[in-house]
């Protein structure tokens, strides 16, 4: 497999080479062996050195499986870009330990503040303004004065964060445009070759990449996501307004087509075609090859939702997917809008 820059070169203890001297060097023709590393105290050891060596690790989060690298280093974060074939205007999240470390790279207001003293550690993602004296890479957050900050809950994710001692970007691990990875596997079927590691962890809880929310003006719902967009706005007592759109996406997921199965979907199917692989939900579908809930619990739902969506994929063949209605409540309208973006025609 063709990848962006030889690190397999590199010998235990001495750093990844530099993006500056790689600068005009082309494309390397071999592949690294993505090693699959344990949840141990060992495991975690090696995925943080692996980091701090400019190195990428795939690790689990309560949302989905995320592509860890060192945000200060801008060799790790291109090597991110190049590793999920993302367009690099696509700016990454911050991954840190706990809101001290977050203040030292975004100046937070106080409804910043209030989310983060209700949200904090999980799903919330907040938009708030850079410091550009921090050290960030500018490639993170696309050159913009802002920057995109969340405290995962998941204890690997913590254990990482704690043992690298640094900021990490990390999108979702899946090679851009694809389903995102709630499973180890996952990761491992997208990236292999292209990322030195993958912690080895069960399924991502939650399932849905993290709400995120812009806060460097009056808040603003930038992506509907694993925590329920009524929950914020019950704790910041205002409405969110909504932000964002498909031909100036400030998030990669509000692309209109994203998130895409190799086969075609269709939405709110009540009758299925013959051809079709029905995904239902709730008790009204006995029929469904497959089902996000079978009880019509939304958050069941969230967390099947991505993988289901390869099953479906694979068992669709030459067919297509077609998903029973899900309602627009709580987490519904996260899954509903990642269902869209499949279902978008194909760029
Ligand atoms: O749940 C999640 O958020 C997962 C896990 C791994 O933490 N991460 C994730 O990252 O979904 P990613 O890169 O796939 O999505 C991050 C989103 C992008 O859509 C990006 O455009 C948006 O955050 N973003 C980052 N910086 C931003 C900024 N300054 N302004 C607006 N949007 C921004
Ligand atoms: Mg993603």
């Amino acid at each position: 497999m063709a990848k962006l820059f030889n690190t397999t070169a590199t010998t235990e203890n001495k750093p990844y080479p530099s993006l500056k001297s790689l600068q005009g060097q082309r494309y390397v023709t071999m592949s690294l062996k993505t090693q699959s590393l344990d949840v141990t105290s060992e495991g975690i050891a090696a995925a943080a050195d692996i980091l701090r060596r400019g190195g990428l690790v795939g690790f689990p989060t309560e949302t989905v499986y995320g592509l860890g690298g060192d945000a200060r280093n801008d060799h790790a974060v291109a090597r991110i870009f190049a590793a999920k074939g993302r367009p690099q205007f696509n700016p990454l999240i911050v991954h840190v330990p706990d809101l001290e470390t977050a203040q030292t790279f975004a100046v937070f207001n106080g409804p910043a503040r209030t989310l983060a003293a209700a949200f904090w550690p999980g799903p919330l993602t907040m938009v708030l303004p850079l410091r550009h004296d921090a050290g960030l890479s500018p490639l993170v957050t696309a050159g913009l004065d802002t920057v995109a900050i969340r405290v995962p809950a998941h204890p690997t994710a913590r254990a990482l964060l704690l043992a690298f001692g640094g900021p990490l970007a990390a999108p979702s691990a899946n090679p851009s445009g694809r389903i995102s990875p709630t499973r180890a596997d996952h990761v491992m079927a997208g990236l292999s070759g292209r990322i030195e590691a993958v912690l080895n962890d069960g399924p991502c809880a939650v399932g849905l990449e993290s709400t995120i929310i812009g806060l460097d003006g009056p808040p603003v719902l930038l992506r509907p996501g694993g925590l329920a967009h009524e929950a914020i706005e019950a704790v910041l007592g205002t409405p969110l307004t909504l932000g964002g759109s498909a031909d100036k996406p400030n998030a990669p997921g509000q692309l209109a087509s994203h998130y895409a199965p190799n086969a075609g979907v269709r939405l709110d199917v009540t009758t299925p075609k013959p051809d079709e692989i029905w995904v239902g939900f709730g008790p009204d579908c006995p029929a469904a090859a497959l089902s996000l809930s079978p009880t019509g619990d939304v958050v069941e739902a969230a967390a099947n939702l991505f993988h289901i969506l390869r099953l479906a994929d694979e068992l669709a063949g030459q067919g297509a997917i077609a998903f029973a209605p899900i309602p627009e409540i709580g987490l519904g309208r996260a899954i509903n809008d990642r269902l869209r973006r499949a279902a978008a025609p194909r760029p």
